[in-house]
């Protein structure tokens, strides 16, 4: 799992399959009894659709967005997404109104970006009150090194990339920051590899916009 905009998008799915990618399963796990069908869920590096799959499937309007033309493309073929934008993350501000989106999701992105604070920035604007933002970083304790170096071999694409592991302090300064109230994390193991040698520690989170709980009822 460690690509940026030269991830081949043709193999990508099975390449995240053999690795046993499993973020988002472990995010819909998190944020499944705060989102209802009919709601917009946003994607921030939607990629494939792997981390938004789960909501399409329980009836949530998916938009995707992405910087790599390939990936919207592979993406769009699923029609998982009811709209896909092609917008570099670290460009503010997003597309997207004040308000314009119910939720929000991002697996398998965070790590390769050292400072989130834009995209909190963005999220923390484009939510709606109550909804959730749910995503995943690399995860690390204050002792540990920030940076991974991910070798040649190991990347797929020829060269080596650096990854990023963030602490719990570093992501819910972002979070509160940005009007988010941190719910809860899980963490968990992302394999580099399809042998499943090579571990990268892994954390989700389930955060929501407002600092007061906001309790969802359902009419249906
Ligand atoms: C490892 S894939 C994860 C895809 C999907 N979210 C998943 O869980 O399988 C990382 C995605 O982040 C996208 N990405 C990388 N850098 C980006 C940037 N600066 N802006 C927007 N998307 C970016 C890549 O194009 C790729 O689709």
């Amino acid at each position: 799992m460690t690509d940026r905009e030269d991830e081949s998008a043709d193999h990508y799915d099975d390449e995240a399959e053999a690795c046993g990618w499993h973020g988002p399963a472990v995010a819909f796990s998190l944020a499944s009894m705060y989102v209802e069908a009919g709601q917009t869920i946003l994607d921030i590096g939607v990629g494939t659709g792997l981390g938004s799959m789960p909501f399409h499937e329980a009836g949530l309007r998916v938009i995707g967005m992405d910087i790599s033309d390939d990936m919207l493309d592979a993406c769009r073929k699923k029609e998982c997404a009811a709209r896909l934008v092609r917008h570099d993350l670290t460009v503010t501000p997003y597309p997207f109104g004040d308000a314009s989106c119910d939720h929000a999701v991002s697996t398998g992105v965070f790590q390769f970006f050292e400072d989130l604070e834009p995209v909190f920035r963005e999220a923390g604007r484009i939510l709606q009150n109550g909804g959730v933002f749910v995503f995943v970083t690399g995860d690390r304790n204050p002792e540990e090194e920030a940076t991974v170096v991910v070798s040649a071999e190991c990347t797929g694409t020829g060269s080596p990339v650096t990854m990023y592991r963030h602490t719990v302090d570093e992501v819910n300064g972002w979070l509160e920051g940005n009007g988010f109230r941190l719910i809860d994390t899980l963490e968990f193991t992302v394999w580099m590899d399809a042998a499943r040698s090579l571990r990268f520690p892994a954390r989700a989170y389930l955060a929501q916009k407002g600092t007061a709980p906001v309790i969802r009822t359902s009419t249906g």
